[in-house]
């Protein structure tokens, strides 16, 4: 900074003598060249005029002349000299120095000025109150320069400087400081107390910086927002003291850095809106239920929006009502329960008329939410709502609440907006998104149920095999388990094996509950039930993926089963496993055709089917995971 030049060169006590002379007319000082020319043109007009007088009064008179040459000489030399050395200390000179504070003394002056332009007080010699003038003119010139440089300095400086005394009064103010800080025009008798100008007050306010630095005698430096100008400005404010190092005032030197502010809030706002756009993608991606996302949302809004309380009221298009999801900020459930409609109260309006309304002060109106009694308590001022419109349909509205008057710049309300469509399209999204998981999950159920109903209505039908279809999958899932499967592929075989035989519901009666043997023909029929299980099933597409047990449950491993005998490892896994758990419920069971087996003669046949009827490896796993693997191995050994 060119100021602190000055500052340098000066030190504490420069500012003294620097910073007080006013000069008013114009210089005429002399130089040793123009003192010369004077002195010759002197002798050189005494001689004519003596010359003149001589010739005129006696040309003949050599004496005459003599007398009179003496006589001139000493009337013109006495004031020519005086005219030539005196000039500068004559009252009527056309310069003039006036120096405020500063003692008067020529030699004093002449001192602190040749200091202030650095010189060094011993190269002015001064000999009993007598001063040698040819330096106190060159000293002179000197210090017009520099404070010619000064001023020019002072002026060309961006930044904001001014100069103020002890008592608060503004003195000196530079150019960036009479535009950008609005200093009116100082002159010495009329100077502006800092704080009557800055912060219109008639003694020093709290946390003026510039009263402050006065106060303290310490450098005080810090960035403001100065409303009145509606700049932010980086503020520094530094002590002066003069030669006896006494405290004298401060140099306060201001910045606008609006630019640097604007551009910083500007990549706040965006990372603010980054972030609230990357959470809601981030919540949907997680699976987050709408209500969750808007509790998030409603506090990343009352945080980022800088405001006390926020809530959502979503939109519920079926009872046309408004009602309160989710809320920050609040310190009672007065506005827990609301629930509007359309046009009701000052957020049913705004989601009626699609506008946003900002309350200044919502104790001086009656906008219904007294109604809630407890809503006095929350101390509320102000109140803005916003409507939240997606896809150019109402989703509900957010309204903001703040304890003190709220200032709505319209930077914040651009936010305000863009926050608003956000949270607009976030509950769009997860709404659309609810929606799918619920019609999707309403779809498992239905089918779910309608497995349920069918397989009990088979149970119910076929009264001995009452709770045999929910046996069969319960341990069909067991070994299934138990070699690993998982996930939707256990979800389909528990399907599956509830629904092996809902192909009997197309068997007559007469054949499925015939209590004795069958006849070939009664067997052929009973044995479709395979093919119509894969009828009924397979224009379900949810249910295809289940197909494999209805359709290959009675295949066997030495390919001799039906409906196509398919063999070993061509039958699909599930109905390997399943196979063996049909025969064994089905053995220890009663039929209409024949008693339950007991339970070793059922787990005996089971094991002796394996590698004819069963596959071998499923009938480890089976043996196993009823207990039973000891007795397996020690039957293989
Ligand atoms: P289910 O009664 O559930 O029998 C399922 C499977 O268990 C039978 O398939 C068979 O492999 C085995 N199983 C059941 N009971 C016995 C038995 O007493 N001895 C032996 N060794 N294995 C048995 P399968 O044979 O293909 O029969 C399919 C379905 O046909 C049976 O289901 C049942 O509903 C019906 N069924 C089979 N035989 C008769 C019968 O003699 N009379 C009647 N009314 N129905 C029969
Ligand atoms: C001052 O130093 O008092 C002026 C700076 C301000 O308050 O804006
Ligand atoms: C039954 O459900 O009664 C027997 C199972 C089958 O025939 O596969
Ligand atoms: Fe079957
Ligand atoms: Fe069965």
């Amino acid at each position: 900074m060119n100021f602190a030049t000055t500052k340098d060169t000066h030190s504490k006590s420069g500012h003294a003598g620097i910073s007080q002379p006013e000069i008013i007319g114009k210089s005429n000082l002399t130089s040793p060249l123009k003192f010369i020319l004077r002195i010759v043109a002197a002798v050189i007009a005494f001689e004519l005029a003596a010359s003149v007088i001589t010739l005129l009064l006696d040309p003949a008179s050599l004496f005459h002349a003599l007398i009179i040459n003496l006589v001139i000489l000493v009337v013109m030399l006495v004031p020519a000299c005086y005219w030539i050395i005196g000039k500068s200390q004559h009252p009527s000179s056309t310069m003039q120095l006036r120096l405020k504070g500063v003692s008067s003394d020529p030699g004093q002056l002449l001192k602190s000025s040749a200091e202030s332009v650095g010189l060094k007080s011993k190269t002015i010699r001064k000999s009993d109150d007598k001063i040698h003038y040819g330096e106190l003119e060159q000293s002179r010139e000197m210090l017009m320069q520099a404070k010619q440089d000064w001023e020019f300095t002072f002026d060309t400086i961006p930044d904001a400087i001014t100069i103020h005394d002890r008592n608060y009064n503004i003195i000196r103010a530079n150019k960036a400081a009479r535009s950008v800080l609005k200093i009116p025009s100082i002159t010495n008798e009329r100077s502006v107390k800092c704080y009557k100008y800055y912060h219109s007050t008639d003694s020093p306010p709290e946390g003026c910086p510039s009263c402050k630095c006065i106060e303290s005698e310490e450098l005080v430096s810090f960035e403001v927002f100065e409303p009145h100008l509606e700049l932010y400005l980086e503020i520094m404010a530094m002590p002066r003291y003069n030669n006896s190092g006494d405290f004298i005032g401060i140099i306060h030197i201001a910045k606008d850095i609006s630019y640097k502010k604007e551009t910083e809030q500007t990549i706040q706002e965006q990372i603010k809106r980054l972030s609230i756009a990357n959470f809601i993608d981030k919540a949907i991606a997680a699976n987050l239920n709408l209500n969750s996302i808007l509790h998030i949302l409603t506090d990343l809004i009352k945080r980022h929006l800088g405001i006390d309380a926020a809530n959502v009221l979503l939109y519920d298009r079926d009872k046309r009502l408004l009602h309160f999801v989710a809320g920050k900020g609040f310190r009672s459930d007065a506005l827990k329960y609301t629930k509007l409609n359309l046009g009701e109260s000052i957020a049913g309006r705004c989601a009626l008329e699609r506008k946003s309304i900002f309350v200044k002060d919502i104790r001086e109106e009656n906008l219904g939410f007294e109604r809630s009694k407890d809503f006095s308590k929350e101390n509320f001022i102000s109140y803005i709502s916003v409507p939240l419109i997606a896809k150019d349909e109402i989703k509900g509205v957010l309204e903001l609440f703040n304890r003190s008057e709220l200032v709505a710049e319209p930077q914040w309300l651009d936010f305000l907006d863009n926050i608003a469509n956000q949270a607009a399209i976030a509950i769009d999204n997860a709404s659309m998104f609810e929606d799918l998981q619920q019609s999707k999950n309403e779809l498992v159920l239905a089918y779910d149920s309608t497995i349920a109903g069918w397989s009990h209505a088979l149970d119910m039908k076929d009264k001995e095999t009452e709770g045999h279809s929910r046996r069969v999958a319960e341990m069909t899932v067991k070994m299934a388990r138990e070699i690993g499967i998982e996930g939707e592929e256990l979800e389909h075989i528990n399907r599956g094996a509830y629904l092996h035989d809902i192909g009997k519901m197309a068997i007559p009666d007469n054949i499925l509950l015939k209590p004795g043997k069958l006849t070939a023909e009664e067997r052929d029929v009973i044995e479709l039930h395979t093919i119509h299980a894969r009828d009924m099933l397979k224009e379900i597409k949810y249910l295809e993926p289940a197909m494999d047990i209805p359709l290959y449950h009675h295949e066997k491993w030495n390919g001799t089963g039906y409906p196509l005998g398919t063999k070993s490892d061509k039958i699909p896994l599930a109905a390997r496993i399943f196979a063996i758990v049909d025969v064994w419920d089905a053995l220890s069971s009663d039929r209409p055709y024949r008693k339950a087996w007991p339970e070793e003669k059922v787990i005996d046949y089971i094991r002796s089917e394996a590698g004819t009827h069963f596959d071998p490896e499923m009938v480890e796993v089976f043996m196993k995971v009823l207990g039973r693997g000891e007795v397996l191995s020690n039957a293989g050994t």
